[in-house]
C-alpha cells in the first residue's frame, strides 16, 4: 500500500471546489484520507517543494500563486494511490486534460491547475516529510 501528498491549490480553495475534489478521492475504493489541514505555505516550504523547478520561467509566478491563499494539504493512503491521484488530476495543462479528470473538468490555466499530487514513491516520501514531519 502507498501514501501520497495531495495539495488542493489556492484556486481550488478560492473557488469552493475543495468538497468536490475531496469527494472524488474519497469515493475511490480502499483509499483513506489520514491527514487533512487548511494552511498557508511559507516561502521556505515552497522552495523545497518546488526545488526541481527553480530557474524555470514559471517558477517565480508558481511560488507567488501557491502563496496567494491557503491550500488544503492531505495525506491519502491506499492501493496504488500515487499513480491513482495523478490519474484523477489529469495532465498538468488543464486544456490537455480529459473531461472527467479534476483539471479537465475545472481548469483552463496551466498555473491554476487546482491540485498537486506526488509523482513517484520518492517524491511522496520527500513531500510527506516536508508537509507532515510528525507522521513520516
Ligand atoms: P504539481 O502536482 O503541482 O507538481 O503539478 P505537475 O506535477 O502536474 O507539474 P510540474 O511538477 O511539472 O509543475 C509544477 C507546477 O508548475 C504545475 O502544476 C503548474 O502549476 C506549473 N507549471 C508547470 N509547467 C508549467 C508551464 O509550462 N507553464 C506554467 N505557467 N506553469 C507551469
Ligand atoms: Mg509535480
Amino acid at each position: 500500500t502507498q501514501r501520497t501528498l495531495v495539495l488542493l491549490k489556492p484556486d481550488a480553495v478560492r473557488r469552493s471546489l475543495v468538497g468536490e475534489i475531496i469527494g472524488r478521492i474519497e469515493r475511490k475504493a480502499g483509499w483513506e484520507i489520514t491527514a487533512l489541514e487548511l494552511r498557508a505555505l511559507d516561502q521556505d516550504t515552497l522552495e523545497q517543494h518546488y526545488g526541481e523547478h527553480k530557474g524555470k520561467p514559471f517558477y517565480e509566478p508558481l511560488v507567488e500563486f501557491m502563496s496567494s491563499g491557503p491550500v488544503v494539504a492531505l495525506v491519502v493512503e491506499g492501493e496504488r494511490v500515487i499513480e491513482g491521484v495523478r490519474q484523477l488530476a489529469g495532465p498538468t495543462d488543464p486544456i490537455a486534460a480529459a473531461p472527467g479528470s479534476i483539471r479537465g473538468d475545472f481548469g483552463t490555466i496551466v498555473r491554476e491547475n487546482l491540485i498537486h499530487a506526488s509523482d513517484s514513491e520518492e517524491s511522496a516520501e520527500r513531500e510527506l516529510k516536508l508537509f507532515f514531519p510528525g507522521r513520516a
